[in-house]
């Protein structure tokens, strides 16, 4: 059974690029830890819209890759906040290939990656708390 027939792309579209020849593997296909760096820098516009500022990676939580990738593949990555702490946000990247408008889109990999909003010296610092969150699924302090 297809468990990812019925989903839908959740968060707001953060990333969008092509998978490119140069992005393959010895093989010939998608490289992994391409689609993972995608995935990352989607995850970091997420959190420094949320941070107003600098962020760094800290963990990746969860990656799971559902789909293989392909060569000519449009690639976007949606993201949104799924708990945020005193300055650390933990952001849920889903890729979704969207190049056939007439096609359902298809999901590629999903993951959840921790940002840590950092001052200029490259310290934690505490998230803005007076930015609205429209449409984003953030519960402080609780798991998600
Ligand atoms: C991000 C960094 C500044 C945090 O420094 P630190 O000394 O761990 O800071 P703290 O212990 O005060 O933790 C800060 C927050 O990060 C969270 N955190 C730290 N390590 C974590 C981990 N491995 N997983 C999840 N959260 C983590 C803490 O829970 C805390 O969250 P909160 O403020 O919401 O409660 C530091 O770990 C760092 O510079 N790491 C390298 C980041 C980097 O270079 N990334 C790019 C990789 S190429």
């Amino acid at each position: 059974m297809d468990l990812t027939s019925h989903r839908t792309p959740q968060g707001r579209l953060s990333l969008q690029t092509i998978a490119m020849p140069a992005d393959t593997n010895w093989n010939g296909d998608i490289f992994g830890g391409w689609l993972l760096s995608q995935m990352d820098l989607a995850g970091s516009v997420c959190a420094r819209q949320r941070s107003l500022g600098r962020v760094a990676t800290v963990a990746i939580d969860s990656m799971a890759f559902l789909t293989p990738v392909r060569v000519g593949d449009v690639i976007s990555c949606y993201s949104y906040v799924v708990r945020s702490g005193r300055s650390s946000m933990l952001i849920a990247i889903e890729v979704w290939e969207t190049s056939d408008r007439q096609q359902p889109e298809r999901i590629l990999t999903e993951g959840r990656f921790t940002y840590v909003a950092i001052d200029e010296q490259g310290h934690p610092r505490a998230l803005p708390t007076d930015i609205p969150l429209t449409g984003e699924a953030v519960i402080s302090g609780k798991s998600g």
